[in-house]
């Protein structure tokens, strides 16, 4: 993949901040296929969608690795069988409706509607904690320790251990971009799978406590489930909870950085938000169309050969699905690139569409309406100190390392 071919674009680092017009050049290209052996790649709304409902889609990790893609999963010696979101029915439906009987189903999340008191509290005590400072950090300040501290709560993993599992989480984060993994050695690739082992024996002390002594958390409910989809080993509770602890916080901190940046951006919005924080949820399905946290999907594969627009995809290829540029296509929404809480529908794809849709979205969606609407109500005179802010390097998990901001203080 050379940096001038369109994905060597995509997944480049200097497009990092502005990566629509890319996008809108892949749209003209329904099936983009540029070297012998290469993904797949899809940018067009309608076809993302169908191909995100098609069976002949694997999310297999085994089919990914059988498809010729090592830097995408490397040989695993970490002993951990993959998490649900790298498999297919009918091993996946078990484990994710396992996992569900102890979050709640989409329509009925009973854990995250108790904790919406919770949430309101620590993101109460986090704006408190920004003092009388006039400069701050979002990032570091905010939109990473919410989230942080909400999953930790939610799986029963102790919050001061957060510096622990930190630097376990990175290089597991960082192996999921395409591009560090193209440029990386084995190196890497061996620093990610130590960080999963590590993680995952971490996690497993937690699991012997809860198993001897249940709480009432996620940990102790996955260790313990006898439900009509039978128990989990103890290495299908890891892999579980190694994927919710990662999913849990890597995404939604860039739901709210992207959030506020474009509110920055949108004044006028911001204002409304402040005076309605009733807003908040529509604002929040615009920005998950608008400013996705996860751009593409990048880890399937056809186990079947597909025609597509006149293009047959054979068997055993790799597909990207640049769920991004799907949210911005002109034939599925008006005027896709302003920033419009008002369009009557936003149907985004930015949790992702089918079987593996996003299990998290009804806490991610309650975090972030939270922290907006209360952002905008205390954080006075909120104004961008750098625009656009640095990105992180991750270009399928995109949102700012740091978001600068200057404040006329805490209301
Ligand atoms: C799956 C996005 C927050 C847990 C997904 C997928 C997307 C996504 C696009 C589909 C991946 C695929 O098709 O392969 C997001 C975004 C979030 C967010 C944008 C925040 C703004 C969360 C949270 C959790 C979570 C808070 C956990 C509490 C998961 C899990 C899957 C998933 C477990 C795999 C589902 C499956 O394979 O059946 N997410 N997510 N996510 N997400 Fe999220």
């Amino acid at each position: 993949m050379t940096q001038s071919s369109l994905l060597g674009q995509i997944t480049d680092y200097a497009n990092r901040a502005d990566p629509y017009p890319i996008y809108a050049e892949l749209r003209k290209t329904p099936v983009l296929h540029e070297e012998e052996g290469g993904a797949y790649v899809i940018g067009s709304y309608y076809d993302i969608l169908h191909l995100l409902h098609d069976p002949r889609i694997s999310s297999d990790a085994a089919n990914l690795a059988a498809a010729g893609d090592d830097e995408l999963t490397g040989p695993d010696s970490t002993g951990l069988p993959p998490s649900f979101i790298r498999l297919d029915p009918p091993e996946h439906d078990r484990l994710r409706r396992i996992a569900n009987s102890s979050f709640g189903p989409p329509h009925c999340p009973r854990r995250i509607d108790s904790m919406r008191g919770e949430l309101s509290r620590i993101v109460t005590e986090l704006i408190d904690g920004l003092g009388d400072a006039r400069e701050i950090d979002l990032v570091d300040q905010f939109a990473y320790p919410f989230p942080v501290t909400v999953i930790c709560r939610l799986l029963g993993v102790p919050r001061e251990d957060e510096p622990r599992f930190r630097t376990w989480v990175d290089p597991l984060v960082a192996s999921l971009d395409p591009d560090t993994r193209r440029s990386a050695d084995t190196e890497f690739q061996k620093a990610a799978q130590d960080a999963r082992m590590q993680l995952g024996m971490y996690l497993a002390g937690l699991v012997e406590q809860r198993t001897k002594e249940p709480q009432d958390d996620m940990l102790s409910d996955l260790a313990t489930s006898q439900g009509a989809d039978g128990t989990l080993s103890m290495m299908e509770v890891l892999s579980t909870a190694v994927l919710l602890l990662i999913a849990g916080h890597e995404t939604t901190v860039n739901l709210i950085t992207n959030g506020m940046l474009t509110l920055l951006r949108n004044p006028e919005i911001l204002q409304r938000l402040r005076e309605d924080p009733g807003l908040s949820v529509r604002i929040v399905e615009e920005l998950l169309r608008f400013e996705p946290p996860v751009q593409l999907v990048p880890q399937r594969t056809c186990i079947a050969d597909i025609e597509l627009r006149g293009t047959t995809i054979p068997k055993g290829s790799r597909i990207w699905l640049v769920l991004a540029s799907g949210n911005r296509d002109p034939e599925r929404f008006t005027d896709p690139d302003r920033f419009d809480p008002d369009r009557p529908d936003i149907e985004h794809l930015g949790f992702g569409s089918g079987i593996h849709s996003c299990f998290g979205a009804p806490l991610a969606r309650l975090e972030t309406q939270i922290a907006l609407a209360e952002l905008a109500r205390r954080l006075d005179s909120p104004r961008l100190l750098q625009d656009p802010p640095p990105y992180r390097q991750n270009a399928v998990l995109r949102g700012p390392r740091h978001l600068p901001l200057a404040i006329g203080g805490v209301r």
